[in-house]
């Protein structure tokens, strides 16, 4: 196997090209703050820092939103595989992507401490400022509208059934991201979920004085 240094820096070049002109939400950025805020995470919890980072780092390169290779998770192997990665730790960082994964509504939870960290890191970065603009990136390139005064956020949805629905991006925020850190495994992730949680609570609080012409 590579040094895992070596393993890193290949992953880091190998998604700036896969997320190349990604405009979903889902750029390198993103992936490389979940990498930021998995090992920050771990600092605290402990758990295996190697499939931390590179779950962390390929959580999304089979994404279904954005790839048809999701199953089996074929990027990621593929990309393991070339870097030497022995099987063992293959089949525990793909384990570790499967289960992050927000498909469920949240009701997925890893069953390994560096599923629940890496899970956390990812929804982290759903919330604050950045989840913010990433919700409003998701919802452009989706076609969604920003907001629709009349359609009521529509409560503890389906996993399915939310993937398929046209909501807007406003109604989101109340479907899915004020959920989040209810939400967070461990206590290190809940205790930095809570100012991002404020802040969007914040936000929405200034959105609807805005919108209705009370600011
Ligand atoms: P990830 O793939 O990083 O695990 P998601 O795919 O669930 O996260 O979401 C990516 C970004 O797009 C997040 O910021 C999320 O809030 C936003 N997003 C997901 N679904 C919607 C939606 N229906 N409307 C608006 N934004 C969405
Ligand atoms: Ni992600």
């Amino acid at each position: 196997m590579m040094n895992e240094f070596q393993i890193e820096e290949n992953a880091f070049k190998y998604l700036k090209e896969t997320f190349k002109n990604d405009c979903s939400g889902h750029d390198y950025y993103h992936s490389v703050r979940v990498y930021k805020n998995a090992v920050n995470i771990a600092q605290k919890e402990g758990g295996n820092l190697f499939l931390i980072k590179l779950a962390a780092l390929l959580h999304d390169v089979d994404d279904s939103k954005l790839f048809d290779t999701s199953d089996k998770l074929q990027n990621a192997r593929k990309f393991l595989v070339e870097n030497g990665v022995d099987d063992s730790s293959i089949n525990e960082i793909c384990k570790i992507i499967k289960s992050v994964s927000f498909k469920g509504n949240g009701s997925v939870i890893p069953d390994s401490l560096e599923g629940k960290i890496v899970q956390d890191a990812d929804r982290l970065d759903a919330l604050g400022a950045i989840g913010i603009a990433r919700t409003f990136a998701y919802g452009g390139h989706k076609g969604r509208p920003i907001h629709e005064p009349y359609e009521k956020p529509i409560d503890n949805m389906a996993a399915k059934e939310y993937e398929n629905h046209i909501s807007t991006s406003i109604n989101h925020f109340y479907e899915k991201l004020l959920k989040l850190k209810n939400l967070m495994n461990t206590d290190t992730a809940i205790s930095l979920a809570e100012n991002r949680h404020v802040f969007i609570k914040k936000y929405l609080d200034e959105f609807t004085n805005e919108w209705d012409g009370n600011r």
